[in-house]
């Protein structure tokens, strides 16, 4: 396989954070020490959209959706990696294996693993990329997951989230893990430590529902959003109490907590907001106000996410996308609810 360094142009990935992540990785695969062995013929995994950040929670929170969704088949063929893509989105993916995300993190867990069977990868994208839906996510964290099942490797969560992080350097350079977590383990995730991983994991409770506008602008780079944010600074008191009440309120299905963590622009959405796109947040936030929802940008945007009851979500999207329409801005809007389910898989035997 090309090396997949070398051939990521446009992509450029920080040499020392690859470095950092794929000694990381190096290290837990010694540990864990598995005896690759091929135990299915194919697999097929099911991964959700996921929102990050969700207001004050930037790289620490994200949210499972239970739609969109993609779908991914690796199969064992050959002696290399092909892919196939369909679906809605199937042309703003790259099918050259070293420039698409699942292919990124293919050949570096191969690599890693001292596998050398090819694969046949088909992906079915209905996640817009770069919307903000964790459309990246999806499909590293859907290849690390299969070839942990195809061969047996039996990773920890953690490790196979680390793989999945992996894929998130090449569409943004950083490998944050808020958006493979909650595409792995499914629920509202909260990142809690990043050096060592840990990252808990609830329920959303069941009356939320989730609408999302997603503009049908030019794709936008995710690499690009983080750059806007500039260097981290850390979370004040004030907004870690707001972070920790709409985590209360997700959990209970408190939508006045969600309101109120996200009432105002965080400094994150402030600074994307020089892009040229934010402002329009604002306005959504205002709207939300009226009909019992917390807005915030769904990632690193330009999709915008409002958390509200049954109630609400319908007449909510409505006014949000008419909105956005009479900005000139085309969008497609979703309504639909966190989900308790991460990745899921199905797998075709040997002999199957
Ligand atoms: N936390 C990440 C960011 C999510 O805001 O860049 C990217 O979807």
């Amino acid at each position: 396989m090309n090396n997949p360094i070398a051939s990521t142009a446009g992509n450029i990935i920080q040499p020392h954070g690859l470095a950092k992540q794929l000694t990381k990785l190096a290290e837990a695969a010694v540990v864990v020490n598995p005896k690759p062995r091929i135990k299915y013929r194919s697999v097929k995994v099911i991964c959700p959209a996921t929102s990050a950040n969700l207001g004050p929670g930037f790289d620490i929170f994200a949210l499972a959706l239970s739609e969109p969704y993609d779908t991914i088949q690796v199969t064992l063929a050959g002696d290399s990696v092909s892919f196939r893509i369909t679906g809605p989105y199937a042309s703003d993916v790259p099918e050259i294996p070293e420039d698409n995300v699942a292919g990124f993190v293919a050949s570096h867990m191969l690599a890693t693993f001292g596998i050398d069977t090819g694969l046949k990868v088909k992906i079915r994208k209905r996640i817009r990329p770069g919307g903000g839906m964790g459309s990246s996510a999806a499909s590293a964290m859907a290849m690390a997951c299969a070839i942990d099942r195809l061969f047996d490797l039996r990773l920890c969560d953690t490790d196979l989230i680390e793989w999945g992080a992996l894929g998130e350097m090449l569409s943004g350079g950083v490998p944050h893990v808020d958006n493979v977590s909650a595409a792995y383990l499914g629920g509202f995730v909260v990142v809690t430590r990043r050096e060592p991983l840990s990252v808990i994991r609830y329920d959303p409770h069941p009356s939320l529902y989730a609408v999302l506008i997603v503009p049908e602008i030019e794709k936008k780079n995710t690499r690009a959003a983080r750059e806007a944010v500039g260097p981290r600074i850390a979370m004040t008191k004030a907004e870690a109490m707001l972070a920790l009440q709409e985590a209360c309120g997700i959990i209970t299905g408190r939508v006045d907590a969600i309101m109120e963590a996200t009432r105002d622009l965080t400094h994150i959405e402030a600074k994307r907001e020089s892009e040229g796109f934010y402002h329009l947040l604002t306005e959504c936030k205002a709207i939300g106000s009226d009909f019992h929802a917390g807005v915030a940008g769904s990632g690193a945007g330009p999709s915008i996410i409002a958390l509200t009851t049954r109630r609400f979500a319908r007449p909510l999207s409505t006014v949000m996308e008419k909105l956005f329409k009479d900005r000139g801005i085309p969008c497609r809007a979703i309504v639909t609810r966190p989900s308790v389910k991460g990745i899921k898989h199905l797998v075709t035997p040997i002999r199957g």
